[in-house]
């Protein structure tokens, strides 16, 4: 392999032994063209996600991002990684084929997702209307009625290839409606598109680019003469007409060449990222039988399903980006000029971020944190099209195939490209005589109501049964949750947590500190609170053995860093649940760490038995009877290098903590905070606002039991989101006007004095208004 063209500094790294470059072996062998990748992207690039998250691909010429913190940073950052490749072909396209797209005046130029800023915001927003949630719905009836008229073509057959008999040309029908143009030469059109993935994402050989030119241009005259004829009378329905309407009033934003442009990319945004969509979500499901199962039981589930299965098998599996300043990517440093591949498709299968990632999991509460839309300015403004699409497929499917099979030992091929993703045929099978219409005709009058927006994750829960209370120290109850007949529990990493459903309108998080091996069983402790409104006192006085409880998650916001040498364990109370599961962890992996455990008498620590006997020679109990109280200070007063610091348990020990680790490294010391306040918002206590958007130009009300998020959201603003509990910053907004009612932990005491800033998620206004920089 030749160096020369290596971008990564070889006075830094040793030179790997078998490819002769810094590069290691797995970078030097990533070829996103090969089966591996092909088959399945996610899982070809696991090495990277576990060994090198960022890397120089050689062959590709890009640098290769793969974890899910990772790609976010990337995709929130459009100015420093600037989206502007996003349609570039990614193989250098022959003389030959160049001058056939010009024979075709071929101009492909700016859209909307390779626009920079200052042009993109402007032109996002005011484009936006037709998105809105409110405008979608219309649709709904257009995309059921595809739906069923395809469905019913095939329902008696026995046999078909959902992709040709259904999934490609519904998305492409559906996207020409939502486009506003003819529904004319679908069958030219089809080709069309697919020359467009190829041209754009794909490696074509010589001979190939030809035929792929030819279709390009093709498809660009098409579009231009579909242009002119909306041109002529823009007055009917859909986007293009909507967009050529706009450009009447803002001519500088919406531009002559953004529109052709538009006319052919939208067609592809539309509708091939949906039809692949379609298809690996209804291969997914039938390949996990229990779970297509649970879906004709339980429609209820679908909208998160559809979620769960554009998280684990997406079809867009990497986006790209354009780094246009020296800058660092998860610690390595990137010079300006250099391309990302940024692989959402794996950044969604990071256990870093998903617990149990590679399972299907239609019950995950954070299903929704997938990356397959991208996110921030530019995250994908269809998704509640597709959603709405994928939700009516999955409903029809269910509701009059529930016996639906995959027909076995397909082999299962795909487009080969490295972005847009889906099998090219599907074939299944069933038998017609079993079809629950034939005997239950009304079935074909049902529908369920489609959820237009990002499922809530209310009604996501599953029923565990408690299998054992015991006392685990004074006013503590260590409760042990089943899974039913035998059905395995998603597995969960140290420092997770499930949240419990207690009664009507509590819910609360406790952390698991059992065996995460055991896939049929959940332990938690629970310290009775004596000011509990519902929370702990249900706990204690209302689970017995052999009572129902429906649980959430597992989530975790509190992970051990791989690259921690030294573990300063520092459990408070209660807050030893997240700790010993940590602990645990690493004593099994052999792993360095100290365990200081907290609390006013022995009689109060919970699970001192088990802490004593399983780490004992690390243990250290501070007991504040005793006079033992741990000296934070003393404990941190030498920083050092590769150790950090875990810590759970009252606020007060958490901020002491965070003041004697002033002079450590600013990573050094991660936290779990007692999640007391259930998340609904109580409308007795709270009241209603108004926030004033000072860049879109638009006042949103928002209700006493709303978060600010979730009527921005509702409003169409796009506003990032993470734990959506006040804890990890995502949701910021700039705060321009108003007093803020911070109810986060995220900003110091200083930042909350300030008042420029708030977390959407949780902080509401004091008084009657606030203006946000949105
Ligand atoms: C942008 C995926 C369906 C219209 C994007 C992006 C991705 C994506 C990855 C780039 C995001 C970024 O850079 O952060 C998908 C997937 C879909 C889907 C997986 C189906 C499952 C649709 C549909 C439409 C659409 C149905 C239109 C009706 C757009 C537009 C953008 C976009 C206009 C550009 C937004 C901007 O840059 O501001 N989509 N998309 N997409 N998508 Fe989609
Ligand atoms: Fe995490 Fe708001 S989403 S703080």
């Amino acid at each position: 392999m030749s160096t020369e063209s290596c971008p990564v500094d070889h006075a830094d790294r040793p030179t790997d032994p078998v490819s002769g470059c810094p590069v290691s072996v797995g970078a030097a062998a990533f070829d996103p063209f090969g089966d591996a990748y092909q088959a399945d992207p996610p899982e070809a690039v696991r090495w990277s996600r576990d060994e090198e998250p960022v890397f120089y691909s050689p062959s590709l010429g890009y640098w290769v991002v793969t974890r899910y913190d990772d790609v976010k940073a990337v995709f929130r950052d459009n100015i420093t990684f600037s989206p502007s490749i996003a349609l570039e072909k990614i193989t250098p396209v022959s003389d030959e084929a160049i001058a056939t797209l010009e024979r075709y005046d071929y101009a492909m130029n700016r859209t909307l997702v390779n626009e920079d800023e200052p042009e993109h915001m402007p032109r996002r927003r005011v484009l936006m209307d037709p998105f809105t949630p409110d405008r979608l719905s219309h649709h709904e009836p257009m995309v059921r009625r595809l739906t069923r008229e395809y469905v019913d073509r095939f329902v008696d057959a026995g046999k078909a290839d959902l992709v040709d008999e259904m999934l490609w040309e519904v998305p492409l029908t559906v996207a020409l409606h939502f486009l506003g143009v003819p529904e004319e030469d679908m069958a030219t059109l089809r080709k069309y598109s697919i020359a467009h993935t190829v041209n754009t994402w794909g490696r074509p050989s010589p001979e190939e680019q030809l035929t792929v030119a030819e279709n390009v241009g093709k498809f660009w005259q098409y579009a231009g003469t579909v242009l002119d004829k909306l041109r002529r009378d823009p007055s009917g329905d859909g986007w293009m007409p909507y967009s050529i309407r706009k450009q009447r009033e803002f001519p500088d934003v919406i531009t002559d060449s953004y529109l052709h442009s538009m006319m052919m990319a939208g067609i592809v945004a539309a509708h091939e990222t949906t039809a692949n969509a379609a298809a690996n979500a209804l291969k997914l499901l039938l390949e996990n039988r229990t779970v297509w199962e649970e879906l004709c039981a339980d429609p209820g589930l679908i909208p998160n399903a559809v979620e769960e299965c554009l998280r684990h098998s997406g079809s867009v599996a990497a986006w790209r980006r354009l780094v246009t300043s020296d800058t660092t990517v998860g610690g390595v440093p990137i010079p300006a000029g250099a391309k990302l591949l940024i692989v959402n498709s794996s950044a969604n299968r990071d256990e870093r971020h998903f617990e149990d990632p590679d399972s299907v999991d239609i019950r995950r509460d954070n299903a929704t944190e997938h990356l397959t839309f991208g996110y921030g300015s530019h995250q994908c403004m269809g998704k509640n099209l597709a959603r709405m699409e994928l939700q009516v497929f999955l409903e029809e499917l269910t509701r009059r195939l529930p016996h639906l099979d995959l027909v076995p030992g397909e082999r299962f091929t795909y487009v080969p490209n490295t972005s847009f993703r889906g099998p090219e045929h599907l074939w299944v099978q069933w038998d017609p005589a079993a079809n629950p219409e034939r005997t239950d005709p009304a079935l074909l009058h049902t529908r369920h109501p489609v959820r237009i927006g990002e499922p809530t994750t209310r009604g996501l829960s599953r029923t565990l049964t408690v299998e054992r209370a015991e006392p685990a120290a004074r006013d503590v109850v260590e409760i042990t949750l089943a899974a039913p007949a035998g059905t395995p529990l998603p597995s969960w990493s140290p420092g997770a947590h499930i949240e419990l459903q207690l009664g009507d309108d509590v819910s609360r998080q406790y952390s698991l500190c059992g065996d995460p091996e055991d896939r049929s069983r959940y332990r938690i402790a629970v310290l009775r609170d004596p000011d509990s409104r519902g929370g702990s006192r249900y706990v204690h006085d209302e689970l017995r053995p052999g009572t129902s409880v429906a649980v959430r998650g597992p989530r975790n916001h509190f992970r051990l860093d791989a690259a921690t040498r030294h573990h300063v364990f520092v459990a408070g109370g209660i807050g030893i649940t997240p700790i010993l599961a940590m602990a645990d962890a690493v004593r099994a992996a052999g792993g360095s760490y100290e365990l200081h455990y907290c609390g006013r008498s022995a009689d109060t620590m919970a699970l001192l038995d088990r802490v004593r006997r399983d780490h004992g020679p690390r243990l250290h109990e501070h007991v504040s009877d005793a006079g033992t109280r741990l000296d934070v200070t003393t404990l941190l007063a030498e920083p050092a290098d590769g150790t950090r610091i875990y810590a759970c348990g009252p606020q007060r020990l958490l901020s002491a903590l965070d003041a004697a680790s002033a002079h450590w490294p600013e990573d050094a010391l991660s936290v779990e905070h007692f999640t007391t306040a259930g998340r609904e918002l109580d409308p007795a206590v709270e009241h209603a606002f108004d926030v004033s958007l000072a860049d879109s130009g638009l006042t949103v009300r928002v209700a006493p039991d709303q978060t600010v998020l979730a009527a921005l959201r509702a409003a169409n603003i796009d506003v990032p989101s993470d734990c959506e509990e006040g804890l990890c910053g995502t949701c910021e907004a700039p705060v321009l006007d108003g007093e803020v009612d911070h109810r986060d932990v995220v900003l110091t005491r200083a930042e909350r004095s300030a008042g420029t800033r708030m977390m959407t998620c949780c902080s509401r206004a004091c008084g009657a208004s606030l203006t946000l920089g949105l």
